[in-house]
């Protein structure tokens, strides 16, 4: 699905405020914080809570060998100012079940109410269109999860109704909001500026 552009552990996007970069064994400790808090993994499909330091270590290893292979692309959010220090992350992997690749993210909640993770997602999805052929992306929300409803309305994404969707590390199917955003539509809006993507690195 990605192309060799991401294929290496040197790709990264840089917003006005962040860096996306490839996870590095270094940010497991902060991953096993912040997705180990209950508010971020309560929220996500396959977050467990409590969350190990075996799993945190396995979710990297998979998710930097996924993008070896370009099948996913997974990238650490940090700040500019301390681009080692993780704070959250954003993740596009393919959806058997969907139109297209499903988009994922979270935040540490220290980070939250900043805009941030409108910055981040918003610098995947141009990513994601710039840089493959797709032309849909999808994701979902929990019901009650208006934050990130929200973010994928700034977006750009419309939502395509209810569904009940799989949450397995909350033992089973959730309401969930599903949304989707198609090449065209993207292509409109213009999706620089929205998303304050500055540039790609190689
Ligand atoms: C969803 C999440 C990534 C949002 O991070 P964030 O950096 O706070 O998001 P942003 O600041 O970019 O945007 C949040 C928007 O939601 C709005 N919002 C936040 N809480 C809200 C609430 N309870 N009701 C309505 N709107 C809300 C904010 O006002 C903002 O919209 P605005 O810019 O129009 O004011 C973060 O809350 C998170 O990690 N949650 C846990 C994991 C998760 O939900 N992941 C997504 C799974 S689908």
């Amino acid at each position: 699905m990605f192309p060799d552009l991401t294929r290496d552990d040197v790709f990264r996007i840089e917003t006005r405020r962040l860096w996306l970069r490839w996870p590095c064994a270094k940010d497991a400790d902060a991953i096993v914080q912040l997705a180990g808090d209950e508010a971020v993994a309560g929220m996500t499909a396959a977050i467990p809570h409590p969350l190990d330091r075996g799993t945190v270590d396995g979710f990297i290893l998979g998710a930097r060998r996924d993008a070896i292979e370009g099948r996913s692309l997974t990238m650490a959010v940090a700040a500019r100012s301390r681009p080692q220090t993780l704070i959250g992350i954003v993740g596009i992997a393919p959806d058997a079940d969907a139109a297209g690749p499903h988009l994922g993210y979270w935040l540490g909640t220290p980070h939250w109410g900043r805009g941030l993770a409108t910055e981040a997602v918003g610098a995947m999805v141009e990513a994601y269109f710039a840089y493959t052929p797709g032309t849909v992306l999808t994701s979902a929300a929990r019901i009650e999860n208006a934050a990130s409803r929200r973010v994928l309305a700034k977006l750009g994404f419309a939502s395509e109704g209810t569904a009940l969707r799989p949450f397995p590390a909350r033992g089973g199917d959730l309401p969930t909001e599903r949304f989707r955003l198609d090449r065209r539509v993207w292509e409109r809006r213009g999706a620089h500026a929205a998303a304050g993507l500055v540039a790609v690195h190689v």
